[in-house]
């Protein structure tokens, strides 16, 4: 069995993370462009200024791509880019990069995923609130129209959102990501519940307005328990445990999908937070609760759970002396089996891994190249385990890695290289890491040498 013959092999990036031309051809602020100004905000002062200067080397970069063998690139536009001020006025410039860089990919046999916000937020709309105020979704909307109506003659496959646990949880509570905020519990389920409001917003919006059959979809963190042991009773326990809500931790799963993809908030949820869960208007799970065609998750890493004496799902110790990633985030590679079959089995829509890699401690070798063992072995352990889940049964559509190419990594600046292939940001030289060229003889064999 393994991957079917539809499978997509891909990779991604975001638009903060790798465009750079910050202030270029009229583009507006965002509030990552606005909180790399914080002193101690992002490791080492870096900003996204310049990044990977993907604005202008779009072209090499797509040829990049293809030396890797993509067959699909999932992107990210940036908002304030092709709308500086967030809503109304529209930036042509704006809209032309995007235009250009899709007749680029498509001429190269590259098919784009789309995705609508990858957390740059127009600075201009979080001087009105954010997605606190409660026309943000529709602000989402409206963008999101003006987006699809320039690229969707040829864009087909969209995807809303990333990760709301992330910039709503890090961007809101704990001021960790942009725009820095430290809200308390109230407001942050208020912004969550408009975000939400938002995708399903977008998702009418797509349909309305796409002069193409659109396939979209929807990019939360995955958040997943993989069982400590193969005992039935640790599986149940890690299904259990993949869609709870526990303490007030907004990385959990359910929260953010099951209003998506079941259309309300998990009881459990809603008696944890009972007291911050804003009002929900007698229309918005309807309008939350839109028809998508997948399921994407982005998953990296997992917890591990097993029965406890209480019956209950708990959280089981890692073993000692674990491996992890330059980031410290524990290699887990099963997460890709259980992640799936979980999510498969709960909200049976196909899956599509959206983003999975790792950072790693990569240079360029003595021989001018860059050998990324670990990353190969990471790739092909978790590769391995998706293939595995579809064996089992699981609708498998596709596999973006993260990501093609190394980048801004958010709080931690540059620090953290996850990419498939090299950047110098003196230089903005790029060097296919070992890792791209063996990724792509994994394209070219549809996963048949993961074994
Ligand atoms: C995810 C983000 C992505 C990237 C990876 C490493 O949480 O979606 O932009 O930073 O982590």
């Amino acid at each position: 069995m393994g991957f079917s013959k539809e499978f997509v092999w891909g990779a991604a990036a975001s638009s903060y993370q790798i465009e750079g031309a910050a202030f270029e051809d009229g583009k507006g602020l965002s509030v990552w462009d606005t909180c790399c100004d914080w002193l101690g905000f992002v490791k080492d002062g870096d900003n996204g200024k310049v990044a990977c200067d993907h604005y202008h080397k779009y072209k090499e970069d797509v040829g990049i791509m293809r030396e890797l063998g993509l067959k699909a690139y999932r992107l990210s536009i940036s908002w304030p880019r092709i709308m500086p001020d967030g809503t109304g006025r529209l930036s042509e410039k704006g809209l032309d990069f995007y235009d250009k860089l899709v007749d680029e990919l498509l001429s190269n046999g590259i098919i784009p995923y789309v995705t609508l916000f990858h957390w740059d937020y127009p600075y201009e709309l979080q001087n009105r609130g954010g997605w606190l105020n409660s026309d943000s979704p529709e602000w989402f909307a409206e963008y999101t129209s003006a987006v699809v109506k320039r690229l969707s003659d040829r864009v087909t496959h969209w995807m809303t959102q990333n990760e709301p646990q992330c910039y709503i949880g890090l961007g809101y509570k704990t001021g960790e990501h942009a725009p820095g905020l430290k809200r308390g519990l109230r407001e942050c389920f208020k912004a969550g519940h408009n975000s939400l409001l938002g995708h399903g917003k977008a998702t009418m919006a797509i349909r309305a307005n796409a002069k193409k059959a659109a396939i979209i979809g929807y990019a939360p963190v995955g958040s997943v328990f993989c069982p400590a042991t193969d005992a039935l009773a640790d599986i149940e326990a890690a299904k259990e445990a993949t869609f709870s809500v526990i303490d007030q931790n907004f990385f959990n799963s359910s929260w953010w999908l099951d209003p998506v993809y079941l259309g309300s908030y998990p009881e459990q949820g809603l008696k944890a937070f009972e007291g911050f869960v804003p009002d929900i208007g007698a229309n918005d799970m309807k309008i939350i609760n839109q028809p998508i065609d997948f399921l994407g998750v982005n998953i990296y890493q997992a917890n591990l759970a097993c029965k406890g004496e209480d019956g209950k799902p708990k959280m089981a110790e890692r073993p000692i002396g674990y491996s992890q990633t330059a980031f410290k985030w524990p290699v887990v590679p099963e997460a890709l089996y259980w992640g799936p079959k979980f999510f498969y089995e709960r909200y049976k829509k196909p899956i599509l891994i959206t983003e999975n890699g790792m950072a790693n401690a990569d240079w360029i070798a003595v021989d001018g190249k860059v050998h990324d063992p670990q990353r190969i072995d990471f790739l092909y352990r978790y590769i391995r385990e998706f293939k595995r889940a579809a064996t089992d049964g699981v609708d498998a559509m596709g596999y973006f890695c993260w990501s093609f190419i190394d980048n801004f990594e958010w709080a931690e600046g540059y620090t953290q290289r996850f990419g498939l292939t090299y950047v110098d940001f003196n230089t903005l030289k790029r060097t296919i890491k070992d890792s791209g060229y063996w990724y792509r003889s994994v394209i070219e064999t549809n996963g048949e040498n993961i074994i």
